[in-house]
């Protein structure tokens, strides 16, 4: 599509064409350098070079978008295996719900810049932990610490940083554990380690994040020190009646006597029955 039929170049129409392709791809923001370059002033092999390696940045970083995607895949399956063991083990769910996101282009290169580091694959994969973002929201506070504490027991699982900020709330009243994990993806030629961000929470946490992401008062936070002690006190409050629950679900749990080992084998023939049948 590149080439002109007399000496195998592409002409200018074509290379216009392919760079506005390009730049048009939703999915992708090319760093404007290469995108402004002046088409009068450079010849046919420049350009062909340029597209080139304007192609070649696309491929690399779309396939480092779908290695983190496939992280993203594997971690959710390990989430969604353990609510199930656990289903098994303690007759409830400790999971409530599970959310992916990958970071988008614009974010990773504000992200970037702000850190004064250069837009590129390499980059990227050294400098940022959240391109690839979980989110788990656990029914209790114990949960999450049995979630975290059995994920990171998989042998493929290699923990590169924890913040507690359950154990040491944020001055907002910011709670939830995060993990910055590295997981290996297998492709048919290779393994890469992905770095995936966890965020582990409660559903009252989340509720509470989920609020006060969508304040905006942070800008102005010099003249918020009302609203960042009332958002605390709400925190505080939601913290307080959670651990009441969790008080209540303890002393139920108490009462009704654990599964035994046959119980567990037992439910976990019935649960492959259904699921081969
Ligand atoms: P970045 O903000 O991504 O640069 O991360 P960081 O290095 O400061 O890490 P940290 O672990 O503190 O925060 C990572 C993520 O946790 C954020 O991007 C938010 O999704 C979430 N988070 C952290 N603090 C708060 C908070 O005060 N409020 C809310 N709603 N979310 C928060
Ligand atoms: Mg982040």
């Amino acid at each position: 599509m590149l080439r002109n039929k007399d000496d195998g170049m592409p002409n200018m129409r074509q290379i216009e064409a392919l760079l506005s392709d390009l730049s048009q791809d939703s999915e992708i923001e090319l760093p404007a350098e290469l995108l402004q370059v002046d088409l009068s002033q450079v010849n046919t092999s420049m350009l062909l070079d340029l597209s080139k390696r304007l192609m070649g940045t696309v491929i690399d970083y779309k396939e480092l978008m779908m290695m983190y995607n496939c992280a993203l895949r594997q971690m959710r399956t390990k989430f969604e295996i353990l609510d199930a063991e656990f289903n098994v083990r303690y007759k409830r769910n400790p999971i409530n719900s599970i959310n992916t996101r990958l970071k988008g282009t614009v974010s990773i290169r504000e992200k970037l810049q702000r850190m004064g580091v250069p837009f590129s694959i390499d980059s990227i994969e050294e400098n940022l932990n959240d391109v690839a973002g979980i989110r788990v929201v656990c029914s209790y506070v114990d949960d999450i610490y049995s979630i975290a504490q059995s994920l990171l027991a998989h042998g493929d699982i290699t923990l590169i940083a924890q913040k507690d900020y359950i154990a040491n709330p944020k001055p907002n009243g910011y709670r939830s554990l995060h993990l910055i994990v590295a997981i290996p993806v297998y492709f048919a030629e290779h393994t890469k380690q992905i770095k995936v961000e966890i965020q582990l929470r409660t559903i009252a946490m989340d509720c509470w994040a989920e609020l006060e992401h969508q304040l905006h008062y942070k800008d102005e936070s010099a003249g918020n020190q009302d609203i960042v002690a009332e958002l605390k006190t709400c925190a505080d409050t939601l913290a307080a009646t959670e651990e009441k629950m969790l008080d209540i679900r303890q002393k139920i749990d108490a009462r009704a006597p654990l599964p035994t080992e046959e119980d567990v084998l037992f439910e976990k023939m019935r649960k492959i029955d259904v699921a081969v049948g």
